[in-house]
């Protein structure tokens, strides 16, 4: 049965756009159950509406976002706003009897996610948060590498995202280097939710955190010839601890703005007694397999278009940001279809929640100098 989604767009910018782009490639996928139509755009700024209007199936552009909630064309609403609305925003899509998908961190803080997550509970609704990069054939091979068992006795994991154009202090300041807009989990509210997703998919649930975190520049250009507080923290290393087997395995979570060369570099490593594997979108087509046999080896494969959603892109091309966001997007629909055919999925409310309890933690880890239980 091929069905068509329906989905309203609150928060058209950087987010709203790539969402809007993929929709415009849908017909990518190959045989893909369901179609999908961006029929409705909210957004303070009506210079981005306008932007909205090149696309045909767009019914309705507003600033007002109840307008689009009263929409009976709106099926799904994808909510992509600066994190001190996550919650009042999300609340009323449920309200209104829509299905979410909502950006990442799912709230503010620990609290919010508590309340977006019991409100979700209640209403029924598919709710699920953002986070794509799993959906990239590398990450993909990971998850498959540590299902299979060839691990080993676990050793230690390590999950990082990595940004650097923070670096130039001419920067101008923006939402997410505020706390009272960004929230007081700064780089982790913006960064975090890409480095836990396929972790707690896994089972790699952190029972204890030790956090550094930086903060290096107090105050950046206010785009306006002064000067405004850059209150967020900068970079946070979260050294956790995670059972897998039995065994206490150290993981470490990393998310920087400050991370010298990287742009948007999010990676991967797992490594085991008896094999290992490691992958990084600064490589993307590069995929490193540990094996140990009387010699070891760090063995390089050169993946192709492998997606989770199969596509009519030529199986030796090589996917980027936009595609595994589509893929993203092809998982919200195929799960809320019932069609998601045992592949990876979009993040659940349980798992944002907790990620906001491992942030938390970090919080209170780095204010205590000491590591904070998590069980
Ligand atoms: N998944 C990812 O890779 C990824 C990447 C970047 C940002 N994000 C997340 O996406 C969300 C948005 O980030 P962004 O980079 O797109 O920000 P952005 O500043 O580019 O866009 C936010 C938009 O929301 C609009 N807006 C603000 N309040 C509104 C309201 N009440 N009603 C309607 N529109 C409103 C603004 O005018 C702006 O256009 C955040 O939660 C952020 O963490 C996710």
């Amino acid at each position: 049965m091929n069905s068509v989604l329906r989905v309203g767009i609150i928060g058209g910018g950087l987010m709203g756009r790539e969402a809007a782009s993929a929709f415009a490639r849908w017909f990518v996928l190959n045989n893909f159950p369901v179609q999908v139509e961006l029929v409705a755009v909210c957004d303070f700024q009506q210079s981005l509406l306008e932007w909205f209007r090149q696309i045909p199936t767009v019914k309705l552009l507003t600033q007002n976002h109840q307008e689009l909630l009263a929409s009976p064309e709106v099926d799904v609403v994808y909510v992509a706003v600066p994190h001190h609305l996550h919650e009042s925003i999300y609340l009323d899509v449920l309200k209104a009897g829509k299905d979410l998908l909502a950006e990442k961190p799912f709230g503010i803080d620990l609290a919010a996610a508590r309340r977006i997550n019991d409100a979700a509970a209640v209403s029924g609704r598919f709710v699920r948060c953002s986070s794509e990069f799993p959906f990239l054939p590398g990450p993909q091979r990971v998850v498959q590498f540590v299902q299979s068992g060839r691990l080993g006795k676990p050793l230690e994991i390590r999950s990082c995202f990595w940004h650097s154009s923070d670096l130039d202090p001419s920067k101008p300041i923006n939402w997410k280097r505020q706390v009272r807009s960004c929230g007081e989990i700064g780089v982790m509210g913006d960064l975090g939710m890409h480095v836990v997703h396929l972790p707690l998919r896994l089972g790699w649930n952190p029972i204890r955190v030790y956090a550094q975190l930086q903060k290096i520049y107090s105050e950046r250009p206010d785009g306006r010839g002064g000067m405004a507080p850059c209150d967020t923290w900068d970079n946070a290393m979260l050294h956790t601890d995670v059972v897998i087997d039995g065994l206490e395995t150290p993981m470490r979570l990393e998310t920087k703005r400050l991370a010298p060369g990287s742009t948007n570099t999010w990676s991967i490593e797992v490594l085991g007694t008896e094999g290992g594997i490691r992958y990084s979108t600064a490589e993307p087509k590069t995929l490193w397999v540990f094996d140990r046999q009387k010699e070891q080896w760090w063995n390089r494969t050169e993946l192709g278009f492998q997606t989770p959603f199969p596509t009519i892109s030529g199986g030796i091309f090589e996917p980027g940001f936009p595609d595994c966001f589509l893929q993203m997007w092809a998982a919200y629909a195929a799960e809320r279809a019932g069609a998601l055919g045992g592949r990876f999925g979009c993040v659940t409310p349980d798992e944002a929640v907790r990620s906001h309890q491992i942030f938390a933690a970090a919080l209170e880890s780095h204010q205590t100098h000491s590591a904070v239980s998590l069980t």
